[in-house]
């Protein structure tokens, strides 16, 4: 290998930084699967990512947070992370993707932490859902969010080289989407239904191991946001449209000034390169290995993104309470 003078030389990736963020949220709620209760695993989980964000030499901005300050005591938008040292910052967090997942013991509950330069990250404002298409990259010039969906199907299964029928369409399993389900059946191809997790969907669906092919249907609009940012740097398209579930979401979106009609596609939600992501599995399944203890220790199992270089790294890591108890003000046992 030669270096180029004219290139630059290695620079540091937050991300490798971020995961530990990531997987600090894990282990202290990882202990709370299928224990029914939700907020806990929750509070869990936001605490340690707190703490574990203070060691990071960054100025960060929580954009995607739990929600408003008043109703999220941590983590809410707006919120300062990190030592206050270092780049200013975007940061997308869901410290559990998935908390009926987790309180319930059902698989691809994930902990998720994005970061991009201030300024550059989609702000969702009262938005809380969004219809999204998420396509691999093979596709993504020949599909949009207004086809009828046999017709999207169809070519998604040409560009892929597939038959319709041979498909894996990813959906959230939820009464709004009956329709969706029922034209996607029509056509023959196969369908993936979830109760929750669809940052999980739009990656499977731009991950060429998985066995989904793509993901349609309308979720979380800060989940868009966090799947952006991993997109971004895997490569694939995310298209999306704010979808408001109610008269008083539609209305709030419309005071804020935000045209409804608007297509938005991972350009528009993160408008940078520059963009990191680290996840790790809470839950376990096909997508993420989830937290194994072992007594005096725990294994995570965590992916790590860097979009301008399209590095993409899957961390084990092997964690030991002896060790860690002596320093860290994390309760991880
Ligand atoms: P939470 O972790 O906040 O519970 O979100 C889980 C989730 O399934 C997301 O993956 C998805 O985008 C959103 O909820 C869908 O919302 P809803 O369950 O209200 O349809």
């Amino acid at each position: 290998m030669t270096l180029s003078s004219t290139k630059e030389a290695p620079t540091s990736n937050l991300a490798l930084d971020l995961v530990r963020v990531t997987e600090a949220a894990a282990l202290a709620s990882a202990r709370w699967l299928g224990r029914g209760e939700k907020e806990a695993g929750d509070k869990a989980a936001v605490d340690a990512m707190r703490l574990s964000f203070n060691s990071l030499n960054i100025s960060g901005t929580v954009i995607i947070g739990e929600g408003e300050k008043d109703e999220a005591p941590m983590l809410y938008n707006g919120e300062k992370v990190g030592a206050g040292l270092g780049p200013e910052l975007d940061i997308a967090v869901d410290p559990i993707e998935g908390t009926n997942l987790l309180a319930y013991g059902r698989p691809n509950a994930i902990c998720v932490v994005g970061a991009a330069p201030a300024g550059t990250m989609y702000c969702p404002g009262p938005s809380f859902y969004m219809r999204k298409l998420v396509v691999p990259a093979a596709v993504q010039n020949v599909v949009d969010l207004d086809a009828p969906v046999p017709e999207t199907l169809r070519k998604v299964a040409k560009s892929l080289g597939k038959d319709v029928d041979d498909l894996v369409v990813f959906v959230l399993d939820k009464p709004r989407h009956q329709r969706l389900i029922q034209s996607i059946r029509a056509t023959g191809a196969r369908i993936q239904l979830h109760t929750d997790g669809d940052v999980c969907g739009a990656l499977m669906a731009v991950d060429p191991r998985s066995e989904v092919d793509m993901m349609i249907g309308t979720g979380g609009t800060p989940e868009g946001v966090l799947a952006a940012c991993a997109i971004k740097g895997m490569g694939g398209q995310l298209f999306a449209r704010l979808d408001p579930q109610s008269y008083v979401e539609k209305e709030a979106v419309q005071n804020a000034g935000i045209d409804i009609r608007d297509t938005l596609t991972t350009e528009n939600l993160i408008k940078t390169d520059e963009v990191f992501f680290a996840a790790t599995g809470i839950s376990g399944g096909t997508f993420l290995q989830g937290v194994q203890y072992s007594g005096n220790g725990a294994v995570t199992h965590s992916m790590v993104i860097r979009a301008k270089t399209g590095s993409l790294r899957y961390i084990e890591a092997h964690h030991n309470w002896n060790r860690l108890m002596k320093i860290s003000s994390v309760q991880y046992d």
